[in-house]
């Protein structure tokens, strides 16, 4: 659509698939669940480093946005890694550890399988050293991956996949936990399907955030531990406000899925309005909304937000969003710029990465067209709630966007 506001363009659809008052079902309860949010609680709150990331207030931008209250969720220093994914990855590298020691030892339930913190401590080390856990990534997720394969976390080995795109200091900071780090010369998804096929010829762990046919497990652990970011943010917010918005990026869906089950799960038809914020060209999860089935899309390069720039949804993050989402909007890079700049021109900056700033763009481009406000019943009286997804994870390109001029609208 082109823009009338001045603002950056962008496209919204309101979920066709939506189902507001549908209960949160069997089929969403295998994906994620209480239960197992209870589990991964307890286990990511007893990690070394563990601390609540900042919700933060934001009302000049709010104000900016024309709505009452704005919320940021700040996840750019969780466990010192930069982003929300440190949540995911390190917990899947532990439920293959996990996973293991009861394949090999007999061991069963919850009492028998060792905790992180036991395995951190020395337990089962020889058979933790023997497994080697791979995964693609385009940063993120790949060091979360590597930290938690290393040797102040559960150490096993690490291979670590990324596609050509992935910057150096991105990739530095993966290998600086030890993991081997393999360069491709292919996009994310062909990088994706080349770890796969060398875990599958020398035995290896795929420890994935995305989901695809008859691989399910791990993907779902890792969505799993995302939801630790929706129980602090509940504990944080004050008891008198409650978001009525909440805007999510989407790369495979992962991240969205986490808080769009649990909240559906927990609230029912009351949960938040969410819309789910994917760059132009990597649009898979709008045009998988707009098709009714997960939609592949082909060449997704030319985006800044790296972390954003994925053409397959994931199946599992597919099942919730697919009924659970309530809208799809997609943003182009200038307004994540835009974004960026506006977050380090607070009075306590906050430092927000291409993708990091995505949810806040997604709002600022459609916060002055009355259409597109109207369609997600967007209003002065609206608290909203964005997830600052990461840091300034390269910090070249970030200064070089934070110190290239005015911010490009606004
Ligand atoms: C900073 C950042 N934000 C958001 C996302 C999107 O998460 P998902 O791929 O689970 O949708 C990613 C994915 O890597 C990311 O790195």
């Amino acid at each position: 659509m082109p823009s009338t506001t001045g603002n950056p363009p962008i496209r919204l659809l309101r979920n066709p698939g939506l189902d507001r008052n549908a209960p949160y079902g069997p089929a969403e309860q295998w994906v994620l669940n209480r239960t197992r949010h209870r589990e991964v609680l307890r286990e990511i709150r007893s990690w070394p480093g563990y601390r609540a990331t900042p919700l933060k207030d934001l009302p000049h931008i709010a104000q900016r946005a024309g709505v009452r209250r704005l919320w940021y969720k700040d996840e750019a220093d969780r466990f010192g890694l930069g982003s929300f994914k440190a949540l995911g990855g390190a917990y899947g590298v532990l439920r293959v550890i996990q996973g293991e020691v009861e394949r090999l030892t007999g061991a069963r339930g919850g009492e028998t399988v060792p905790t992180g913190r036991e395995i951190m401590g020395g337990a089962h080390r020889e058979l933790a050293s023997a497994i080697t856990v791979t995964c693609a990534t385009d940063g993120n997720h790949g060091r979360s991956v590597a930290w938690g394969s290393g040797t102040d976390m559960f150490g096993c080995q690490c291979k670590i996949y990324l596609p050509a795109a992935v910057s150096a200091p991105r990739e530095a900071a993966i290998a600086a936990y030890g993991a081997d780090v393999v360069r491709t010369d292919s996009e994310y998804d062909e990088a994706v399907r080349q770890s796969q096929r060398d875990a599958r010829q020398h035995g290896w762990f795929v420890v994935s955030d995305t989901s695809y046919p008859a691989y399910v497990n791990i993907p779902r652990d890792v969505m799993q531990g995302y939801t630790v970011m929706v129980a602090e943010i509940l504990e944080q917010l004050p008891a008198n406000d409650r978001p009525s918005h909440i805007f999510l990026q989407g790369g495979v869906g992962g991240l969205a899925a986490a808080f769009v089950a649990h909240l559906w799960e927990t609230q029912g038809p009351a949960r938040p309005i969410t819309v789910i914020v994917e760059p132009h060209r990597a649009d898979c999860l709008f045009k998988s909304a707009a098709a009714g089935r997960p939609t592949t899309i082909t060449d997704v390069h030319g985006t800044i937000m790296a972390g954003l720039a994925c053409g397959e949804v994931s199946l599992l993050a597919w099942y919730v969003l697919e009924r659970g989402a309530d809208a799809f909007l997609t943003i182009d890079d200038d307004a994540a710029r835009w974004a960026m700049r506006l977050l380090a021109r607070e009075d306590v900056p906050v430092v927000a990465g291409e993708s990091g700033a995505a949810g806040l763009a997604g709002l600022l481009s459609l916060a002055d067209d009355p259409v597109s406000r109207d369609t997600i019943d967007l209003d002065p009286s609206s608290s909203v709630l964005v997830i600052g997804t990461e840091g300034a994870t390269d910090r070249e390109r970030y200064d070089a966007i934070i110190g290239g001029g005015p911010p490009a609208t606004g």
